[in-house]
């Protein structure tokens, strides 16, 4: 048996900083909390050494390789949050897909779904506990070892994310292939869509028994649909998710806060505040004023600075953080990038970000 392996998801140690949380749930903060998608990453010189000559995949399931690497950006930034590092793609694997990490390329599956009965070839009734039982213990692992000194979010792809890396075999332009099936094959996209749900919220439910504090769900790929498509083949299942996994948590007295991030999902930004997430995380096409406005106070907004902003001077950086705030307000508010970091990025710049966020709303909520 080895180390972690007697690592129990119980006895966590007490949560120093609960400001994320607090924000997540709509409470009163003292400071915005402040975190970056992909915060563990290529950017940082302690990520790629550690890397380094391994295959993408086997880091993901080494639990101690997750927690180290989840920890790392901890050590550098006053982050409020922390995100377990593995991949949305580790489901598609658990219904039996290969999928290789191809450097220079990226995420690749070498026989891809191509027509409706290729679904033959998916394992229908995926057992979570056991195919992702690594990524289960990396949250136990990482939530004993931040030794509560922030909350750890848990993560999903959403379905038609899935599905549409499942049909292309790898990234895409158009996302033709995906798409094609949903003009197609409505029927067996739905099919698809709904075994995907079926298993993400057993995985998500894994994730919150192991030591999670918070969900994320990734729809990286919503802003390919049309409002439409949007309406038909992603939201209902978006909803479903976040509902099935509230109503079992309330039956064992917990709550968790969940996070819908639906990129590039403009006309989408009124539905998702009333699906029953509590926080909708928002890319940097969106004015923050306007995404409170269409959001009515329901939710809690996260978001949504452009990452490319990182490369400007750390003056810069500051000013357009302050710009931020008073778009979002200083409640209700999660300060994040609209999408994930490069690597190319320097990581001082993510320092100036994270302390201009403090900073910032430290002086706006002393003035009010
Ligand atoms: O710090 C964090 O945010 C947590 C870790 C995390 C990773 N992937 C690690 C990772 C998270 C939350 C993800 C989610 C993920 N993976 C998404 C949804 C978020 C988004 O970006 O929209 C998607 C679409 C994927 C699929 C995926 N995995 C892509 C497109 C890539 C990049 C490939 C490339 O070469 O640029 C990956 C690989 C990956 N996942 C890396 C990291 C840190 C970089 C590769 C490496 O470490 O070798």
């Amino acid at each position: 048996m080895s180390k972690d392996e007697l690592i129990l998801p119980k006895d966590f140690p007490e949560l120093k900083n609960d400001t994320f949380l607090r924000a997540a749930r709509g409470e009163q903060t003292q400071h915005v909390p402040v975190w970056c998608m992909r915060q563990a990453g290529r950017y940082l010189p302690e990520f790629r050494e550690f890397r380094a000559g391994k295959d993408f995949f086997d880091t993901c399931r080494s639990p101690e390789a997750c927690c180290e690497l989840t920890l790392q950006p901890l050590r550098r930034f006053d982050f409020d949050v922390s995100i377990i590092f593995s991949d949305i793609l580790v489901v598609p694997q658990a219904m039996g897909m290969e999928v290789q990490m191809v450097p220079g390329k990226g995420p690749t599956f070498p026989d891809p779904l191509k027509d409706p009965e290729d679904l033959q070839r998916l394992k229908t009734k995926v057992d979570v506990k056991k195919e992702l039982d690594y990524v289960f213990k990396a949250i136990t692992l990482t939530r004993h070892k931040i030794e509560g000194k922030v909350p750890l979010i848990g993560f999903t792809g959403a379905p038609w994310t899935l599905m549409s890396y499942m049909i292309e075999g790898s990234g895409s332009k158009t996302h033709s292939k995906a798409k094609s099936w949903l003009y197609r094959h409505p029927e067996a996209s739905h099919m698809l869509l709904k075994m995907l749900t079926d298993i993400i919220v057993d995985y998500l439910l894994g994730q919150v028994a192991a030591g999670a504090q918070a969900l994320q769900v990734f729809e990286s790929h919503a802003g390919i649909l049309g409002p439409t498509e949007f309406k038909d083949f992603s939201l209902p299942y978006l909803r479903d998710i976040a509902r099935r996994v509230k109503d079992q948590l309330k039956e064992t007295g917990q709550d968790v806060p969940m996070i819908v991030f639906a990129k590039d999902a403009h006309y989408g930004l009124e539905d998702l505040s009333q699906s029953y997430y509590e926080v909708v995380s928002l890319d940097w096409t969106i004015d923050p004023q306007s995404a409170r406005e269409r959001t009515g106070g329901k939710v809690s907004l996260q978001g949504n600075m452009d990452p490319c902003a990182l490369y400007a001077p750390k003056e810069r950086i500051s000013e357009i953080v302050q710009k931020m705030l008073e778009g979002f307000g200083t409640q209700r508010y999660i300060a994040n990038l609209g999408h994930g970091m490069y690597p190319d990025m320097d990581p001082e710049s993510v320092g100036a970000f994270v302390e201009a966020v403090h900073k910032h709303s430290r002086q706006m909520n002393k003035q009010q």
